[in-house]
């Protein structure tokens, strides 16, 4: 993989694969502002066409001098790959650190170099059941698309869409556009409901007799809407995001806890067995440590 460079070619869609990820070069072809966050949408053929709902691409950043080595990574939407522009996706940029302030930096022109679609998506039901979405901040992101093939499926499909403050909300008017039933929660009150998006969780649960929840956004609020969810004895499927470094599985640097089927805990990598988990395997408590009973424990030097 190589930082973009304006000689390296533009992807054509005869050169590219119909599915798997790709590294392509592709231009910024709109800049929109929305609150604190910055949506870009880029040229990406290769990627929007092997595209399913809770993928992420990751960004070189910094251009062709940087010595930011690592990629960034960021959750799609928008993604049209038959558009008259051969294939496009979006994301929305949150500047966090020195790679998102390049990017939310960079205008209509610009070429970026991408690599995705990455990841696990959201696993989609055979046939129609009801769902709730709970999206957090700019987790309600990769919900969007999500929410259209639940809804193409003939689902029932609610939204709580949640953020500390109003202009940390994102794709509430996508949502409401897209599902009518959004229930909108800032903690400050600032916009929609005081609160948190577990508050009106539960009610909807019950209101539309959900056999699912699925959910991107914050660590502890994906925790949260699992405990919701297990308390209502259906499943929750979540998008975690853990800091990545090659987003590829091969650095280990996004590990996280998880408990397998046969009642194993273990350490899974959130890029390519992730970003999407079921929310009562993961263990939300243990994130960040090294539980002594994980699968391999002894053998990092913990002892049981
Ligand atoms: C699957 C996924 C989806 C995401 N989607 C979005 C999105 O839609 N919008 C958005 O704004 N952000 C998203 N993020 C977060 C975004 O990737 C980070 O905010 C961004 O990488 C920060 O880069 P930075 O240079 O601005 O900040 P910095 O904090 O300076 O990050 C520097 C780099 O170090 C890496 N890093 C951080 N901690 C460690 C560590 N312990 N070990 C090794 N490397 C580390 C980071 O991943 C990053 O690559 C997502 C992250 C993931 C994993
Ligand atoms: S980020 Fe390197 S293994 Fe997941």
């Amino acid at each position: 993989m190589t930082q973009a460079s304006s000689d390296q070619p533009m992807a054509s869609e005869t050169d590219l694969p119909a599915s798997g990820p790709v590294q392509e070069v592709g231009e910024i072809f709109d800049v929109t502002r929305f609150g604190d966050y910055t949506q870009l949408t880029v040229v990406a053929p290769g990627v929007a066409r092997a595209f399913q709902p809770g993928q992420f691409v990751a960004v070189a950043v910094g251009g062709s001098q940087t010595s930011m080595l690592l990629r960034r990574s960021f959750a799609l939407y928008g993604v049209k790959p038959g558009s008259e522009f051969a294939g496009t996706i979006q994301f929305v940029v949150a500047v966090h650190g020195p790679g998102t302030g390049w990017l939310a930096a960079q205008r209509i022109g610009a070429r970026l170099d991408l690599v995705g679609p990455l990841g696990v998506p959201f696993p989609i039901p055979r046939e129609a059941v009801p769902a709730v979405l709970v999206g957090g901040g700019y987790g309600t992101a990769p919900l969007l698309p999500l929410a259209e093939r639940l809804i193409a499926l003939g689902s029932e499909v609610e939204m709580i869409v949640g953020a500390s403050r109003a202009h940390r909300l994102f794709g509430e008017l996508q949502a409401k556009r897209l599902i009518g039933k959004v229930t909108v929660t800032t903690d400050d009150g600032s916009a929609g409901q005081l609160g948190q998006v577990t508050d009106p969780l539960p009610s909807a649960i019950e209101r539309l007799g959900a056999e699912i929840v699925y959910a991107c956004g914050p660590m502890g609020m994906l925790a949260a809407v699992g405990e919701v969810a297990r308390a209502h004895a259906i499943p929750a499927q979540v998008a975690v995001e853990e800091a990545m470094a090659c987003g590829i599985g091969v650095c280990m640097t996004c590990v996280l806890p998880v408990r397998g089927g046969d009642g194993v805990s273990r350490f899974v990598r959130s890029c390519v067995e992730g970003p999407v988990f079921e929310a009562g395997r993961v263990r939300w408590a243990d994130v960040g440590t090294l539980p002594a009973d994980l699968h391999g424990a002894d053998g990092m030097g913990v002892a049981r």
